[in-house]
């Protein structure tokens, strides 16, 4: 069983749910109390063992390679006034050189073609996917509940969780082999869809956005036709590989949070400030303060 030490994070996307605030700055990097949403998804890999981050990213997006850079001006400023905790805070979020690639995704043709524009740098090894519009608060990171499923059965492993009914067609949902006990942590599927029609759909376990993938993929990405919305699915060459391959959801201990829509984003403010160490008491109080009205 190989390692899985590369991560895709697509970041080329428009953010047009939360504009005009994506107008100008990558919805990736909206602040969530102290950092940019981004950088809530890197530590989520960073403690799954991920050892290279590959950003597909798109034109306006060039704040998110900054951000990962050293920036000599601020950092000798900061020494020079003597502010060291700031000054160590930002260098312990810093990333080693070379652990960064950034490629461009020059079409907006949908989530799996962003993923397959990474494929020259993934190879032949499997990678993970985070889609950084969702945050997932756990006490062990998502991806590294995922890493303990793959290192037990190995394959394909896919982060799901359960939605209303009401809410399936908002997303990827997956099917569970026959027999399969759905309440499980670790469930054998067979099958995935692509937003379903309620009355269609196999399950009410919804794909999170959270992915362990063996490199077969990038091959049918390659020819995977338009699906839902008139994009190249990730879902529906996930679909394919499974015929060839095993999958595997992990249902994960943790909240989701999508912060591609305001309120999501919202409730992801309020949860993060909520359990911060620094302020989480100061918002906890406000919280209250705000439900009684
Ligand atoms: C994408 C995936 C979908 C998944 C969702 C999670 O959809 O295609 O399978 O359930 O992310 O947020 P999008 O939200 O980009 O339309």
């Amino acid at each position: 069983m190989k390692p899985v030490t590369k991560a895709v994070l697509p970041v080329a996307g428009f953010g047009t749910r939360v504009l005009p605030a994506t107008k100008t700055v990558p919805k990736e990097m909206l602040t969530v109390v102290d950092r940019p949403a981004l950088q809530y998804v890197v530590d989520e890999a960073i403690e799954a063992g991920i050892e290279h981050f590959v950003f597909v990213t798109a034109r306006g997006k060039i704040a998110i390679e900054d951000y990962f850079d050293t920036a000599y001006e601020l950092e000798d400023a900061l020494e020079r006034k003597g502010k060291t905790d700031i000054l160590d805070r930002l260098k312990s979020k810093q990333p080693r050189e070379g652990t960064m690639s950034f490629v461009r995704q020059q079409q907006a043709k949908g989530l799996g073609h962003a993923v397959w524009c990474a494929r020259d740098i993934i190879g032949d090894e499997p990678f993970a996917v985070l889609l950084p519009d969702v945050l997932i608060q756990s006490e062990h990171s998502c991806l590294a509940q995922m890493m303990d499923a793959y290192h037990e059965v190995g394959g394909n492993i896919i982060a799901v969780d359960p939605v209303p009914d009401e809410r399936v067609s908002s997303y990827g949902v997956i099917k569970p082999k026959a027999g399969a006990d759905k309440s499980q942590k670790l469930i054998p599927m067979d099958g995935m869809v692509e937003k379903p029609p309620v009355a269609e759909a196999p399950s009410n376990l919804k794909i999170t956005g959270r992915y362990i993938l063996q490199p077969e993929l990038m091959s049918l990405l390659k020819d995977q036709a338009a699906g839902a919305g008139g994009e190249i699915q990730l879902t529906d060459a996930m679909a394919r590989l499974m015929q060839e391959q095993d999958f595997h959801a992990v249902r994960y201990d943790g909240q989701d949070y999508d912060c591609g829509s305001k309120l999501g984003y919202f409730e992801a403010v309020m949860a993060f400030a909520r359990d911060h160490a620094d302020i989480g008491a100061g918002a906890r109080e406000m919280i209250q303060r705000f439900a009684k009205g």
